[in-house]
């Protein structure tokens, strides 16, 4: 993977008076697009630390990957809007632009094809592995188990300095990832395995595995392949979330790349973050009926409740999330080709967004459906079971992860991340030894 780093341009100064000190001139620094950011590396020379829970201020790298503009509700790809992707391309197009920068060509995406299908396989002593856990384990803590076990097989390509290496260990995941996903489930309901067919496109082949038998012949409805397509392109990246960060923190160190993508899994499990398309399909059926949704937007406003819609609101977007609008579309189009006409759950999330926003406590706050919303409803239609929908999206944002990793491995940037902290604990003292032995 080769790409020319370019740096953010400095046009400007921000001098930063401390009493006592000489000012600090700090550089502004100008990418592409988006917010200026203030370099505050001098600090750290100065002895000083800046503070930043959750780092909602803080710009942890430079990256050429996606794009987000919160207030404007954009998110492109390598430049690309999403909801030209979505419509536009398929997912492992969109997995060849984020890996190499650019959309394929004929040649190109047939060779790509070609690699990711020829290993779509795992190691067959990973089968024994699914056999250590528990018939009711959730997948998701299956697949952080095997996903993170891939990094004791592969030594002969994991020298990570080596671009060919990279390359490799990027197609391996993208291929492999369906397939561990499949048998996660497949393990969860005492299915055998089913193993992957390369005659299938990606992504008819992980429903194939999904949902096959070794007793009758599967045929994947196209409606169902084209919107699970979708949805993979809509959750394949999103700048420096919370997993991606996982990812680069583990990246950072040097570690095993399969290791690093085991920690973006365990990230994306937490219902803040990926875990949120379960925990709101799970809240919408709680729900249940129109009637009861006053309820549950008293009890989401209730600060002494720790209850949250999920599915709303977002750290970056401050309006709809881009994402939500296509799968919000994709949503409509997938239940109505399934003729499933009563949905209950679409029910009250239409209702439930509509309420939410209209209401002074969401606009005040600038919470909108975020991608989350209405993924579950599209993945329970097309059969997903909803312990799955969080393995779905580790599914689709493994080339996110493993770009991400790809990239700052080649940065000259590359630093060993660290951050430090504010100190409140006990001043230094010395041990009274309580007793002598
Ligand atoms: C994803 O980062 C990414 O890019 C993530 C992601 C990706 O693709 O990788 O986009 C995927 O994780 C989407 C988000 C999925 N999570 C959920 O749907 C869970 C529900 N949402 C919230 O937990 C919350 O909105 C967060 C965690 C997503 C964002 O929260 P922030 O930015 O930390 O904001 P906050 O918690 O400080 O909230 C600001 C205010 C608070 O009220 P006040 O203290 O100002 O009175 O908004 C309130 C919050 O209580 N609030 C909500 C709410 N989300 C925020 N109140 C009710 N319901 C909600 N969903």
């Amino acid at each position: 993977m080769s790409f020319e780093e370019k740096e953010p341009i400095i046009e400007k100064y921000a001098t930063l008076s401390i009493p006592g000190k000489d000012p600090i001139k700090l550089p502004i620094l100008k990418g592409t697009m988006g917010p200026e950011c203030i370099d505050i590396r001098e600090l750290g020379k100065q002895g000083y630390f800046t503070y930043d829970p959750g780092f909602t201020s803080t710009a942890s790298t430079t990256s050429r990957l996606t794009f987000i503009d919160g207030k404007k509700g954009v998110l492109l790809y390598r430049g690309y809007p999403i909801d030209q992707l979505a419509t536009k391309t398929d997912y492992l197009q969109v997995c060849y632009l984020l890996l190499k920068g650019e959309l394929p060509n004929k040649e190109q995406f047939a060779d790509f094809t070609f690699k990711v299908k020829h290993h779509t396989l795992v190691h067959n002593q990973m089968e024994s592995l699914f056999q250590a856990f528990r018939r009711d384990s959730h997948p998701m803590a299956v697949l952080c188990g095997v996903a993170g076990a891939l990094s004791a097989f592969y030594h002969e390509t994991l020298d990570i300095y080596d671009p060919a290496h990279r390359e490799n260990t990027a197609i391996r995941l993208i291929a492999k990832m369906p397939t561990l996903a499949a048998m996660s489930y497949k393990y969860s309901i005492g299915h055998p395995f089913i193993y992957p067919r390369n005659d299938l496109s990606y992504v008819a082949n992980f429903l194939h595995m999904m949902f096959a038998t070794p007793c009758e012949e599967y045929k994947v409805n196209p409606v169902i392949e084209r919107a699970l397509d979708r949805i993979f392109i809509l959750h394949a990246d999103h700048e420096q979330n919370a997993s991606t960060s996982s990812v680069r923190l583990a990246g950072s160190t040097g570690a095993n790349p399969y290791a690093c993508i085991a920690a973006g899994i365990a990230s994306l499990w937490g219902p803040a973050h990926g875990g949120a398309n379960e925990a709101c399909l799970r809240m919408l059926q709680e729900i249940g009926s129109l009637d009861k949704i006053p309820q549950y937007i008293a009890r989401a406003k209730d600060k002494n409740d720790p209850f949250r819609l999920f599915g709303f609101g977002h750290r970056v977007y401050k309006t709809f999330d881009p994402r939500a609008l296509v799968m919000r579309e994709t949503c409509h189009e997938v239940l109505n080709e399934l003729h499933i006409t009563d949905n209950p759950a679409l029910q009250v999330a239409t209702e439930l967004e509509r309420i939410a926003l209209s209401d002074s406590y969401f606009i005040e706050r600038n919470l909108y459906p975020n991608v989350d919303f209405y993924s579950g409803i599209i993945l329970n239609a097309i059969g997903i079971p909803t312990s799955m929908f969080t393995v779905i999206f580790a599914l689709a944002r493994t080339i996110g992860w493993i770009s991400h990793w790809i990239e700052m491995q080649g940065s000259a940037n590359l630093r060993l991340g660290r951050p430090r902290q504010i100190y409140m604990g006990k001043e230094v003292r010395n041990v009274k030894p309580i007793y002598r032995r």
